[in-house]
């Protein structure tokens, strides 16, 4: 009686056991693990956090401005609507080099998103389509520029971000937004321009369950004053291949005492596009390291590359480079 017994709480133990790892590797292996909460901009804060800035040809527009509060109170889910994905729609308002203004009213913001790229044509033609939809309910004045990596070497994706950020100045504009080719945004709101602060964008990603993952995560899409990426010297070229740029990154505006910022989740949803993996840098963490220590000798002021071409095309800027 008393071996049955013994053996029957053993039973139960064993279940609670098995239970508790069961539980544990869940935890571990699925990426919502380290979700956290985070400070945010909400909504009604949004209008009063972004920085009035646009071109020089933006500002000699004389119309009277464009309202954005309707933009952000309205504040939708607008990725599963079909004809953002079906076709570029008025195309003829977009201009060659893939650049819009409205005209019904001056823009208050100017913005130039800048997306690394190469051989992800699929994901491009996405891209585009959704972007250009998107982004001209948003009342404001972009333009896409496509840094393409011509030659192949390993991606050098922060690299590809420096060289934006120079062609993108050249045009006049004072605000960045860094953007990966597979991340789309899924709420109306999510303002295409720059807050004082730099901003994660991308901070509720469906590939995360919508949470995020660590604090320090500042990267996918990211917004940052054209003016504050120069006086962090950009970000690093040493990173050859896939991981850490985006930390290092993060590193840099610690070390310059510049603090990041995002909006609430409700207007930081985007979504993943799916593509096959690519080639980790095997010396992410070595160089990450030493970011700080790197930081005033690795970025724009040593910049090489060569233009191989730079093209207008309907859609984007194309600026082919080689590293
Ligand atoms: C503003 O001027 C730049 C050249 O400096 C030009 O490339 C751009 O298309 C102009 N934009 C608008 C909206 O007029």
């Amino acid at each position: 009686m008393f071996v049955r017994l013994w053996h029957r709480s053993f039973y139960i133990h064993d279940l609670l056991a098995i239970g508790l790892l069961i539980t544990l590797i869940v935890y571990l292996a699925l990426p919502f693990r380290f979700a956290s909460h985070y400070e945010y901009i909400d909504g009604s804060r949004i209008e009063a956090a972004l920085i009035p800035q646009v071109t020089r040809n933006i500002s000699l527009q004389e119309v009277f401005e464009c309202r954005y509060v309707e933009i952000l109170e309205e504040n939708r889910f607008v990725y599963n609507l079909a004809h953002y994905h079906e076709a570029v729609h008025r195309q003829e308002e977009i201009r060659p080099g893939g650049e819009f203004r409205p005209e019904q009213c001056q823009a208050r913001y100017s913005t130039a998103i800048i997306v690394p790229y190469r051989q992800r044509e699929e994901q491009l033609h996405a891209f585009l389509t959704y972007m250009h939809n998107y982004l001209r309910q948003q009342l404001i004045h972009y333009r896409i520029f496509l840094i393409e990596q011509f030659d192949h070497k390993p991606f050098n994706r922060a690299m590809l971000f420096n060289i934006g950020a120079q062609v993108a100045a050249e045009y006049g504009f004072p605000c960045l937004v860094l953007h990966d080719v597979d991340l789309l945004p899924l709420n109306s709101g999510q303002m295409y321009a720059c807050t004082e602060l730099p901003r994660h964008m991308c901070s509720a990603l469906d590939h995360w369950r919508f949470r995020l993952p660590y604090r320090g995560l500042f990267g996918g899409v990211v917004s940052i004053n054209t003016v504050q990426f120069q006086q962090i010297n950009g970000m690093s070229n040493l990173y050859h291949g896939w991981g850490g740029e985006d930390d290092d990154l993060y590193e840099r505006l610690l070390a310059m005492g510049i603090d990041i910022c995002r909006f609430a989740p409700e207007f930081s949803e985007y979504t993943m596009l799916k593509h096959k993996p690519e080639r980790p840098n095997e010396n992410r963490v070595a160089l990450l390291r030493a970011a700080a220590l790197r930081q005033h000798s690795d970025g724009l002021n040593s910049l090489v590359y060569k233009e191989v071409e730079r093209r207008m095309h309907s859609l984007f800027t194309h600026v082919l480079v080689e590293t």
